[in-house]
């Protein structure tokens, strides 16, 4: 008998299953839905790092259904995101989001050769940001030459990979480098994490912390929280270094502590309290790292956090009808809206959902392995 989260899977697999008919047609990869249609990303085209969340989506939906259609439309993202390897300087860290929720799971789930070779592109591409100061360069701006960002944890699963799959230990030296860095000058005391921190590019040494998308300089990114949560729970299960799986249930006992009364969860935990802001995406990835850790740690705490993410966006938020063409809403791209809206359907929002989802439903492809 199909449980209540595998009922839920396939109606959204149903609901993809025809929606995801318009992104074909239109030849894009779809960021947000609006009025009843997909938006491509307004920023960097093809290169936005939210690329491979809507191939990373059919392919947990292939996983799922068997249905040939979500392959056929997850390479047809695929292509349009290794046409991008041809402009490159577009490109930064976030190559981990995008190649190996892409080209990495379709390598991992078919076999496909070509997908392995992008996969390892891709990781050479993330090799090639670090700094030998220590730790990986987020971003190409020349004034950004120093900045590392809480969310490249997430990134450095594509390391760990062409390590394994190359034989070769330099990715995986250089990921724990980084995470070594991550974890000494990000992870603070109270167990939250900062977005981004500035480094002198030649001495490593710490010059400062920078506002990023959440509330303001020094408060808690609900998202940033949750990358972190769930990036150091992929780094103690590659690396198995016991600080990191320290680090990743500080990090989660602080991000429990913060979860709303009715299950959702604030776009940043010091926003003002009568601010209603909210981002879903956060509590999806958070979801994911809860149950990365559960498993990691056999604390059946932290499943039950998970659900209860869950559970709150299933019951006021998952919309499988309408004419919405996505399924998570009060998705929150930045608390400063950054352009891309505020509490909006949001495409990574509906990847992370759905991960969370296979994962309760134990049938999860493991794409970040
Ligand atoms: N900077 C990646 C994110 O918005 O989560």
């Amino acid at each position: 008998m199909q449980n209540r989260y595998e009922e839920k899977l396939n109606a959204i697999a149903a609901k993809f299953r025809k929606t995801a008919e318009a992104a074909a047609a239109e030849g894009i990869i779809p960021y947000q839905s609006a009025g009843g249609k997909w938006i491509s990303s307004p920023y960097d085209g093809n290169s936005w790092w939210t690329g491979g969340f809507w191939p990373g989506l059919m392919w947990q939906l292939y996983t799922l259904t068997g249905d040939a259609f979500f392959q056929t439309e997850a390479r047809r993202a695929q292509k349009l995101l290794t046409d991008e390897f041809r402009t490159f300087r577009r490109l930064n860290h976030d190559v981990g989001f995008m190649y190996l929720l892409s080209c990495g799971a379709d390598a991992k789930l078919t076999g496909n050769e070509q997908a392995e070779t992008d996969t390892l592109h891709a990781a050479s591409l993330l090799m090639g940001r670090f700094n030998p100061a220590g730790f990986i360069r987020a971003w190409n701006e020349p004034e950004r030459t120093g900045f590392a960002i809480i969310d490249c944890m997430m990134n450095l699963t594509l390391l760990y990979r062409a390590s394994r799959d190359t034989g070769d230990p330099r990715f995986r030296q250089v990921a724990e480098i980084h995470a070594d860095t991550t974890r000494r000058e990000f992870l603070r005391p109270d167990g939250s994490v900062s977005h981004i921190i500035e480094f002198d590019p030649e001495s490593g040494k710490r010059v400062r912390e920078h506002p990023g998308q959440g509330y303001a300089l020094g408060t808690q990114w609900s998202r940033g929280q949750a990358w972190g949560l769930y990036g150091f729970a992929l780094a103690f299960r590659h690396l198995q270094k016991p600080a990191y799986l320290e680090a990743a249930g500080k990090i989660a006992r602080n991000f429990a502590a913060h979860i709303r009364e009715d299950g959702l969860t604030d776009c940043d935990f010091c926003q003002p309290k009568e601010e209603k802001r909210i981002d879903n995406i956060a509590g999806a990835v958070a979801a994911c790292g809860f149950q990365e850790l559960a498993k990691l740690t056999g604390e059946a705490e932290w499943k039950n956090c998970a659900e209860r993410l869950v559970n709150a966006m299933l019951e006021h938020c998952a919309d499988l009808g309408g004419d919405r063409c996505g399924i998570l809403t009060h998705c929150t791209a930045s608390y400063h809206d950054d352009g891309a809206g505020q509490h909006t359907n949001i495409t990574y929002g509906d990847y992370f959902l759905v991960e969370a989802l296979m994962k309760l439903c134990g049938k999860d492809p493991e794409l970040w392995s």
